[in-house]
């Protein structure tokens, strides 16, 4: 099959388009013959080497995936079906043609959308939800989304609305007019943002990190959660009565299907900024390393149908 491997740690031109064995699905895996794949900080995170693990070079890369089955097991998706999901972390291998997913990873692609948009869904869908759900967001709850027009943060601000939540978000100025289509009730202007007349709020998820964490502990009313993405907890800024924690995302098929009929249902908009060549990947680094994408950049794979080709491509 074809793959994108690196075999070192670094920039975008250690990325490298070449042929690898088929992958061999192990007992409970499905394969899955890949259309498009969700391209995500972490996969330059892990190309860097700030994520590691103990896989010898070459590496596959890549955590989001939307294709069609090739092989199955007992009570998995049918051979033929259309899915997406999440690879667990730490192991990358979605910017290839074949991928091997754990069954209870995947879930039926949503009609509505082309594998590309399916693509963009998974990793940062499910940290929206699982950040969501570890701050007990509810109905009534006022929720502070960094970085709403991102990956994470534009599914995010989605579900928290849908909840019932009241959702602040920041941007930047280009992005404030995506957020209130969105639905977020109080786009700010992340240059010169007055959160803390904006607040105080129940929920502060950063997707930012740095100084972005360290500012959000005041704006948090007493009993209320922090709930950090990129970074673990800054224990030097933890002011009393906060509660605080990182969640890191896992792969879960049932939370896909449930997050699918969002989508198909027309209560959560996917945005995908550009879908590039699988031979673009590092193209496509270069482009989320500078932090600026709306919504995510999604790899096609050879032989996919290019972006707007029909959206019932499943
Ligand atoms: N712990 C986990 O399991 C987990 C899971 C997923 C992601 N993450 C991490 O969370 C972070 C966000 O991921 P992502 O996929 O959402 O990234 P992303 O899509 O690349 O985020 C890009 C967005 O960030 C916004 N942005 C950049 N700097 C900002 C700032 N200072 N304030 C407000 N907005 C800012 C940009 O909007 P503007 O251009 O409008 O400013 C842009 O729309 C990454 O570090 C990622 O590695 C962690």
């Amino acid at each position: 099959m074809q793959a994108m491997v690196f075999s070192r740690y670094g920039d975008e031109s250690v990325l490298e388009l070449t042929r690898r064995p088929d992958p061999v699905p192990g007992d409970g895996d499905v394969l899955v013959e890949v259309r498009a794949a969700g391209v995500n900080p972490v996969d330059w995170k892990h190309r860097e080497g700030a994520v590691r693990n103990d896989r010898p070079f070459p590496q596959g890369i890549g955590w989001d995936v939307a294709g069609v089955v090739r092989a199955t097991v007992p009570g998995g998706p049918a051979v033929g079906e259309a899915v997406y999901g999440m690879l667990p972390l730490p192991y990358g291998g979605a910017y290839q043609e074949l991928a091997v997913l754990p069954a209870s990873a995947v879930a039926p692609k949503p009609a509505t959308l082309t594998f590309a948009e399916a693509a963009a869904v998974p990793l940062a869908a499910l940290t929206a939800w699982q950040a969501l759900e570890a701050a007990g967001a509810a109905a009534g709850l006022r929720v502070l989304v960094h970085a709403g027009a991102g990956g994470v943060g534009h599914f995010a601000v989605q579900l928290a609305r849908h909840l019932g939540a009241h959702v602040t978000a920041t941007a930047s100025a280009r992005n404030l007019e995506f957020l209130d289509r969105l639905g977020v009730d109080a786009p700010v202007d992340r240059a010169g943002a007055d959160l803390a007349a904006a607040g105080p709020f129940d929920i502060v998820l950063d997707t930012v990190g740095g100084p972005t964490q360290h500012a959000a502990w005041p704006l948090l009313r007493p009993g209320g959660t922090l709930i950090t993405l990129p970074e673990p907890v800054d224990e030097a800024h933890r002011l009393p009565g906060i509660t605080a924690r990182r969640v890191v995302v896992a792969p879960d098929g049932e939370a896909l299907r449930r997050i699918g009929a969002l989508i198909d249902t027309g209560s959560l908009h996917v945005e995908v900024q550009a879908v590039l060549p699988l031979a673009e990947a590092a193209q496509a680094h270069r482009v989320s390393e500078r932090g600026r994408v709306r919504g995510k950049l999604v790899l096609a794979l050879p032989g996919a149908a290019p972006m707007g080709a029909g959206r019932h491509d499943g």
